[in-house]
């Protein structure tokens, strides 16, 4: 392979790469925090064509991402730091602060993007 080949190759891959590695990293494992911690029992996320699998209305939570939170209250609530009207959330939660700083997030961006 002629040297300019290959440097043009290595050009090429070094953008790749790049590109790969500055996705919005916190959009995507939100998502899959989301539903490895099984959010998507309750929550439809229209935006993101997740629709919640249990049929039980009494079970059911709101759509989200609501468009009056934030990601702090997003974390405190579900995380039942906070309560809203008087009660907990519905479901504690399992997972770890970086998993629900992932899903507060990639639910606030949801909001403002769509
Ligand atoms: C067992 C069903 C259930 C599961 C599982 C569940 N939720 Fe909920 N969620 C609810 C219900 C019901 C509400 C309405 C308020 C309440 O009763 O807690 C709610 C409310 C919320 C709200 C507040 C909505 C608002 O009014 O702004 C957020 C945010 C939320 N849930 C996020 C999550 C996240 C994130 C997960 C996964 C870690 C999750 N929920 C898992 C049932 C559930």
């Amino acid at each position: 392979m002629p040297p300019r080949t290959t440097k043009v190759l290595v050009g090429a891959a070094a953008a790749v790469l790049f590109v790969l590695l500055s996705a919005p990293v916190a959009a995507g494992d939100g998502q899959a925090a989301f539903t490895a911690q099984k959010c998507n029992m309750c929550h439809s996320v229209p935006q993101a064509e997740i629709v919640a699998k249990v049929k039980s209305e009494t079970m059911k939570g709101p759509d989200l991402p609501n468009a009056d939170r934030d990601a702090a209250w997003i974390q405190e609530f579900v995380s039942r730091k906070v309560q809203l009207d008087g009660k907990d959330h519905k479901k504690e939660f399992k997972g770890t602060e970086e998993e629900l700083a992932a899903i507060a997030a990639w639910l606030v961006e949801l909001k403002n993007t769509k």
